[in-house]
């Protein structure tokens, strides 16, 4: 930014961008070492047995095997998980899922390490397990753990139930059933651990270094300094690089110790998408009541959450689930139950939005229902509850400060829906179409439960020549945290943005940041980076100054150089202020801290503010519907979001074009088909994500009227994008169809199957 101006806002080229495109990003499985060995996961494919021994002989005769590991060769503790300590890393007496690992093998080609690791055996004796999450938790269960199938419970608690019903003419009752969802992300679980004496470096694709680093620690029973983690770069995350790479990392760092040599594990698709964490499969059932004015009068909302057969972050996602099961709506009396329960089925985890998107859906729906019910268009009567300019109050009783955008997100929708133009023309055949809107009220970072975690730490190195050297504790995943840090650290320094070089996070630059989830990474690292530049012109500005003639107060940043306030004539380089500040030895590296704010919440009732700050958006779908073969063309969406303000214009709307389309596929097509536990289509030739192809039109309106307490304003984007769109087409295929669908994905049987059976709405809409 030579003249002056500042980045903030635009789209200069994103600092990944180059390498990742023409193929020299070296991802881990990219990365061989001299020695290196490979390692692989002998995984149990049956959900639920007692063990009785492991036999690894038959394991170790393969050639090239150098060595198989079993729970009784781990040199510290056998546990994994971050929250809850119910997972070892290596089975002992119990399977409780496909996938447990019973060993670990490394050989000297992956080949024979996944062969070696067939050929481990294990004496079980099968049990009949649970696996549906309502079955779990009636008496007589069978108990995945021997604490019970009840997780935990969660609540909210607001208004006199009973009261407001009396005044609700019409109430509409629901039971959704709503289906998990793999990441696929395009790079698999990958890790390659190096070892030394007494020490240990991990590599891994990654959403938290940090993680990683403490349950390696554990694992092989080191001290924290010991184990060194630099994430590596990482092909996409979307919640399931959050703690289930503590799991591989652990492994190969146990092979790494055991025969002291690089150790790499790669997992095959299969078994990733057999093994690693999904998005929670929900229930989730609803009583709402509104007057005969529309307005909504209760809420009552029933969540349960398929756990798995570990903890892991359930607890984490149900928080959420359990505060947005209202949404953005101005409702006095609220009842919501969110129970997690402990299956055999698919581990469930941190998946973008973490619960958010599952109870949207569900409260998106009932409000159409609603509409339906009362004769009202489902636009009139959001517009009649939604939270705005008067409604500020949220369903945990937290007051907003004004303004409220998501009245304003609903009108842009809208609006830019009647104006958009399908991406391409519909194939002849009989199509219906439909149009669905969908609000959300994200709340921000960490939920209250989580906010101990909610920090993060930057340090910013002042080179010689005027450029910057950035580290921060949160990662890049493709989401964009390095242009975000990049963007944030050139408008504070007032430096171009390609004099700014942030590297990957590693555990021995900074300090514990927490992990990089809940859309808190540019908010978490470019505050962290604020502080830190704040630091370092407490030593910069009294040098130019005094180059400058001026008084340090009157010195400002921008365009290279440094300038007197109200004087734009009179400019130093910051290159030769940096160099004054060398010639002097002044330090010229500073660290930044954020944390976040402390706040009122009662976990028991679930009132006060669970998030700081809120971020709030509306996407309105168009689709046609083929009635006959139950397809569906999402044509066209547009999305409203309440962002604060752009940081990066091109990072910005590529989150929300990918959230919408990673949603598409949730909503339609990604169905996750188990047997006993089992994923019966684990390839991406049976579990089917969207293409190019599929995406619709996107038309983007970004209000920046809000400020969320972000870096210059802005609000977290890399969920919010998400959380709307699969409501809305739920909302456009009933609309399209005339009949409601209970149940995601809304797969052509499961859209015949409701033409067939469709009891036409009961009145005409408006
Ligand atoms: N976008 C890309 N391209 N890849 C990802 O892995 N993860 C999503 C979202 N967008 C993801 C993504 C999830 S789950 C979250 S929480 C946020 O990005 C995290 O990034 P942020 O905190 O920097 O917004
Ligand atoms: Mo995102 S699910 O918070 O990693």
């Amino acid at each position: 930014m030579t003249d002056g101006g500042t980045p903030l806002g635009g789209s200069h080229a994103r600092p990944d961008a180059l390498a990742k495109v023409t193929g020299q990003t070296r991802y881990v499985g990219d990365i061989a070492l001299p020695g290196m060995l490979h390692a692989a996961v002998a995984a149990a494919d049956v959900s639920s047995a007692r063990v009785g021994s492991v036999d690894t002989s038959r394991a170790l005769e393969i050639p090239g095997v150098e060595a198989v590991m079993t729970a009784q060769d781990v040199p510290g503790a056998n546990l994994i998980g971050v929250i809850f300590p119910d997972q070892p890393l290596l089975v002992e007496d119990r399977v409780r899922m496909v996938g447990d690992r019973f060993a670990v093998v490394a050989a000297r080609s992956p080949e024979a390490a996944w062969r070696s690791a067939t050929a481990v055996s294990a004496q079980l004796e099968p049990l009949a397990g649970v696996h549906d999450p309502v079955e779990a938790l009636k008496a007589g269960a069978d108990a995945v753990h021997d604490s019970g199938n009840l997780v935990h419970t969660f609540r909210v608690e607001r208004g006199d139930i009973k009261k407001a019903e009396a005044r609700a003419t019409v109430v509409v009752e629901a039971e959704y059933r709503i289906g998990g969802q793999e990441h696929a992300y395009l790079e698999p679980q990958a890790c390659l651990a190096i070892p030394e004496a007494g020490r240990v470096t991990v590599l891994a694709s990654c959403q938290c270094p940090f993680y990683i680093q403490q349950g390696v620690a554990r694992v092989l029973g080191l001290p924290l300094s010991a184990v060194r983690v630099e994430q590596a770069p990482t092909g996409g995350a979307f919640g399931g690089k959050e703690d289930y790479p503590s799991e591989p990392a652990a492994c190969a760092a146990l092979l790494a110790w055991r025969t002291r040599r690089p150790v790499r594990l790669l997992y095959p698709r299969e078994h990733d998408l057999q093994a690693t964490t999904k998005r929670h499969a929900m229930r989730v059932h609803h009583r709402w009541g509104a007057d005969r004015a529309g307005r909504l009068r209760f809420a009552e909302v029933d969540v349960l959450l398929d756990a798995g057969a570990y903890a892991g972050l359930s607890t984490v996602v149900a928080e959420r689930a359990n505060a947005s099961a209202i949404g953005p709506y101005d409702v006095a009396a609220v009842r919501v139950r969110t129970r997690v329960a402990y299956t055999n089925n698919l581990f469930g985890g941190a998946f973008r939005g973490f619960g958010a998107p599952q109870v949207t859906w569900a409260h998106e729906a009932t409000m159409d229902r609603l509409a339906r019910e009362l004769g009202l268009h489902p636009v009139e009567l959001r517009r009649r509850n939604v939270l705005g300019e008067r409604r500020r109050v949220t369903s945990t009783g937290q007051r907003l400060p004004a303004p409220v955008m998501a009245k304003a997100c609903l009108e842009k929708a809208v609006a830019a829906s009647s104006a958009g133009q399908p991406a391409r023309a519909l194939p002849p055949g009989r199509w219906l179409h439909g149009t669905g809107t969908a609000l959300v009220l994200y709340g921000c970072n960490l939920h209250h439960g989580g906010q101990h975690l909610d920090r993060s730490s930057a340090v910013v190195i002042l080179q010689a020549d005027g450029s910057a050297v950035v580290r921060v504790g949160l990662t890049e995943m493709g989401q964009g945290n390095l242009v975000a840090a990049q963007t944030v650290a050139a408008t504070a320094l007032g430096i171009d943005p390609v004099k700014v070089e942030v590297w990957q996070p590693d555990t021995t630059t900074v300090a514990d940041s927490g992990p990089t989830v809940a859309s808190r990474g540019a908010h978490a690292s470019g505050l962290a980076i604020l502080e830190a530049v704040r630091r370092l012109r407490r030593r910069l500005d009294p040098v130019a100054a005094e180059l400058l003639g001026c008084e340090p107060s009157q010195v400002m940043l921008g365009g290279d150089a440094a300038r007197v306030f109200g004087e734009p004539e009179q400019t130093i380089a910051m290159e030769q202020v940096v160099q004054e500040m060398v010639r002097r030895r002044i330090e010229t590296i500073a660290t930044g801290w954020y944390r976040s704010r402390r706040r009122r919440f009662d976990p028991a009732t679930g009132l006060g503010s669970p998030y700081e700050f809120y971020a709030m958006a509306c996407h309105v779908a168009r689709v046609a519907v083929d009635p006959d073969l139950g397809l569906v063309r999402v044509e066209h969406v547009a999305a409203a979001h309440d962002v604060g303000k752009v940081l990066h214009r091109d990072a910005l709307e590529g989150q929300i074009q990918g959230g919408i389309v990673q949603a598409m596929g949730w909503a339609l097509t990604e169905e996750l088909k188990l047997s006993r536990g089992r994923l019966l289509n684990p390839g991406f030739t049976d579990y089917l994500i969207p293409t190019s192809d599929d995406a619709p039109a996107i038309s983007i309106a970004l209000l920046e009227d809000a400020p969320g307490s972000g870096p210059f304003g802005s609000k977290g984007i890399g969920e919010p994008s998400f959380i709307p769109t699969a409501a809305a087409i739920r909302n456009a295929v009933c609309d399209a169809i005339g009949a409601e669908v209970d149940r995601l994905p809304l797969t052509p049987p499961v859209i015949v199957e409701a033409v067939a059976a469709r009891h036409p709405f009961s009145f005409l809409l408006p």
